[in-house]
């Protein structure tokens, strides 16, 4: 039946007739077949799929998961990405988001990441970029960041469930600012949104710091350093070590975070981002929720285990309080003096 409907569509190239050998019959099948697929070639270098050969793959891998809920602007964030360590095949039409948080040492980041990864549809793989190796150039880079978005990165953020939101955690200083033209280009390419994540009072930040490089030396708990904790008691150890602050190169280095920062997300503002502060999210949990709209994924509670350490007032927290302040008052940065937060 199929070879019959074949010839009735054909029919202008091929000579019918019961008479005909069925030797020539074959023949003029294979003719046809050849000049159908160098049509079909013809029309695919005119319309340039053909030089780009993923494309073309993507779509037609793409095709059977149309899903019609996602508007026609958001299908340059949706991926049905396929592993080659495992396959995906009872998710494969479960759309996955990438993400990247984009944020800073001891700006929350990694309490971010532990409330990410209790849902079960989140899976962010860490700081892969603290490895000098992966960071060392653009092209080792980039084949970290596929390895991850293709979901064949395997870490303990690892799920069980459909993953629909797969990223990782990069520090400014674990080669994006360098690379950040090549980044950038990768992630319109590929459709990746960030998750930029700061601190608002950056002396706070130094604080927790300068705490924490007291901690990698001193290793306060039974020798071993931490630089997040689980139980308050811990907290409370770490917390008791009151940092001196520098005060000849406080500006200077509140200056140069802050520029840090501000560079950041100019190099990145046209990629899909969402902005958010470490204090905002202490005070108001509600804020999680933004994330989980802004990655599509549905909302559920977040949890984590992680005990903050630094819960006192500044002044509380510096050895030589008296000269900070003064350092900073009147200055840009008089409103870190203050800032504070109820726990
Ligand atoms: C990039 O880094 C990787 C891993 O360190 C290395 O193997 C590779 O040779 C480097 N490539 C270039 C072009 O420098
Ligand atoms: C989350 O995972 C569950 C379990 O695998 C799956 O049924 C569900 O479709 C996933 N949700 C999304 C939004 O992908
Ligand atoms: C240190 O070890 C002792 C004995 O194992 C334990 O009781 C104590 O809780 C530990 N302290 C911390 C801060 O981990
Ligand atoms: C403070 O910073 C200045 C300028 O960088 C440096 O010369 C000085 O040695 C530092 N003081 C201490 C106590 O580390
Ligand atoms: C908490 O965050 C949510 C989500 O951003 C917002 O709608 C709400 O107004 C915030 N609440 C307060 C008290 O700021």
């Amino acid at each position: 039946m199929v070879e019959h409907r074949f010839f009735f569509n054909k029919e202008a190239l091929v000579i019918k007739g019961p008479k005909k050998s069925h030797a020539l019959r074959m023949f003029m099948l294979a003719a046809v077949m050849i000049c159908g697929v160098y049509i079909c070639s013809v029309c695919l270098t005119q319309l340039g799929i053909q030089s780009r050969p993923r494309k073309l793959k993507m779509e037609i891998m793409e095709a059977p998961c149309k899903n019609p809920a996602i508007p026609y602007y958001e299908i340059p964030y949706v991926h049905y990405p396929e592993p080659n360590t495992y396959s995906r095949d009872e998710c494969a039409c479960t759309p996955v988001r990438f993400f990247s948080i984009v944020s800073m040492q001891r700006s929350g980041s990694g309490w971010f990441e532990t409330l990410l990864n209790s849902h079960v549809n989140i899976s962010s793989n860490g700081e892969i970029f603290s490895s000098k190796e992966r960071r060392g150039n653009i092209s080792a880079i980039i084949r970290a960041l596929d390895k991850v978005y293709n979901l064949d990165w395997y870490s303990s953020a690892a799920k069980n469930d459909c993953t629909a939101a797969v990223g990782l955690k990069w520090m400014l200083n674990q080669g994006l600012m360098e690379n950040h033209v090549k980044v950038a280009e990768y992630f319109s390419r590929r459709g990746v949104s960030l998750i930029f994540l700061f601190r608002r009072n950056l002396l706070r930040r130094l604080v927790s710091q300068l705490a924490n490089d007291h901690d990698r030396n001193t290793k306060q708990l039974n020798g071993t350093h931490k630089a997040h904790v689980h139980s308050t008691n811990e907290a409370n150890i770490l917390a008791r070590y009151k940092p001196r602050i520098n005060t000849s190169e406080l500006i200077s280095t509140l200056r140069h975070t802050h520029k840090f920062v501000t560079d950041a997300m100019g190099y990145f503002r046209n990629t899909r981002h969402i902005v958010l502060y470490y204090e905002d999210l202490v005070q108001n949990r509600t804020k999680l929720m933004d994330v989980l709209e802004f990655l599509r994924v549905p909302p559920r509670k977040l949890v984590s285990r992680h005990v903050k350490i630094h819960t006192r007032p500044l002044p509380k927290l510096v050895e030589n309080w008296d000269d900070v302040y003064r350092s900073l008052e009147g200055t840009e940065y008089r409103s870190f003096l203050n800032a504070n937060y109820d726990l």
